[in-house]
């Protein structure tokens, strides 16, 4: 019975960390951006380059750019393999503030 109870105090503490560690990832979404998005998007977002779109236009939610980051779309790579999900979410709240 202690055991049970003292891994379920375990298992509470392993997953409040790991919660802790998405929603508070300290990743600079700007840096990720300038790393991976410039070349085509620019570093406004307006670039345009190889047929992207004008970042500050698009009325994506934050969930659909997320998806787009990580799966790509038409002339776009998907960058799910190179980025963390917490970069990922970074980089994707950063496109929504850029005007
Ligand atoms: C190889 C060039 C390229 C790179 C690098 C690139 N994109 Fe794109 N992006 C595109 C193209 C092309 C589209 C248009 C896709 C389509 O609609 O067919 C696009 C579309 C998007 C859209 C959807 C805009 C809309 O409203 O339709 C978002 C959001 C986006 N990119 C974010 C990013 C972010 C964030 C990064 C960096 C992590 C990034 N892109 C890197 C080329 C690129």
């Amino acid at each position: 019975m202690k055991k049970i109870l003292i891994f379920s105090v375990f298992a509470i503490i392993a997953f409040s960390c790991a919660d802790k560690k998405a929603k508070t990832p300290g990743v600079d979404g700007r840096k990720v951006f300038k790393q991976n998005c410039v070349v085509c998007h620019g570093l406004d977002g307006k670039l345009g380059a190889n047929g992207s779109k004008d970042l500050t236009l698009s009325k994506m939610s934050l969930d659909e750019r997320k998806a787009i980051v990580k799966n790509g779309k038409g002339a776009m790579v998907g960058l799910g393999a190179f980025l963390k999900p917490a970069e990922i979410q970074a980089v994707s709240e950063y496109t929504l503030k850029l005007k």
